[in-house]
């Protein structure tokens, strides 16, 4: 079993979030996608995150989110990082996770998932939601085995192809 935590960075720790969106391997999942935020490569799916930008988004983002970094207590590394935006008017809230490349395939998917449904739970989520493309077979497996079910879908696109991606939520009342 992984010995991990849930940690929420400092300013000073942010050089991982900048190591995992500027890495190809990670962020393939990410690319392709017709946006238009400032930084994004659509070939690669990688996310500039300059150091100068640091300060400016932790003050901006972690008032409003619950961010935090999967820390694996044994290899003291971090591994990954998840996040939640809960909308305090619906008590909804929005999540993600991703597990740097190279951690990816040895479980740290499902323990990294319960420490955030926990955190969404103390922090008075109702529903935790995820949109997830079906491709993404592996992952969809460990959010149903968690309890998350099927609330929609629709078809996006993906380097000018469609797309379907699966509306997933977990009831946590
Ligand atoms: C999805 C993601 C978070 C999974 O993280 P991970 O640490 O690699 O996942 P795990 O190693 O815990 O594996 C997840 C499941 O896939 C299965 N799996 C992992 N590697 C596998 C492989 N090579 N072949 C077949 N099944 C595999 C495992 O059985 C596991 O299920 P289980 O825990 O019930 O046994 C990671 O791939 C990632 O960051 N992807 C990009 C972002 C993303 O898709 N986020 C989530 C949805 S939006």
């Amino acid at each position: 079993m992984k010995n991990i935590k849930l940690y929420v960075p400092q300013v000073e720790d942010l050089w991982f979030r900048k190591v995992c969106m500027e890495d190809r391997k990670t962020m393939a999942y990410n690319a392709g996608y017709n946006v238009s935020y400032g930084g994004y490569h659509y070939e690669s799916g990688c996310i500039d995150f300059p150091e100068e930008k640091f300060e400016r988004w932790y003050k901006e983002t972690m008032p409003r989110v619950f961010y935090a970094y999967v820390l694996d207590q044994d290899l003291n590394k971090f591994v990954g990082y998840c996040n939640f935006k809960l909308d305090k008017t619906s008590g909804r809230a929005s999540m993600g996770i991703v597990i740097k490349d190279e951690f990816r395939g040895q479980g740290y998917m499902t323990p990294a998932l319960k420490l955030l449904i926990e955190e969404a739970k103390n922090q008075g989520v109702k529903v935790l939601t995820d949109s997830v493309p079906v491709s993404r077979e592996n992952a969809l497996k460990v959010f149903y085995k968690l309890g998350f079910k099927n609330a929609g879908q629709f078809t996006g696109e993906k380097f000018g192809k469609e797309e379907i991606v699966m509306q997933i939520e977990l009831n946590l009342e």
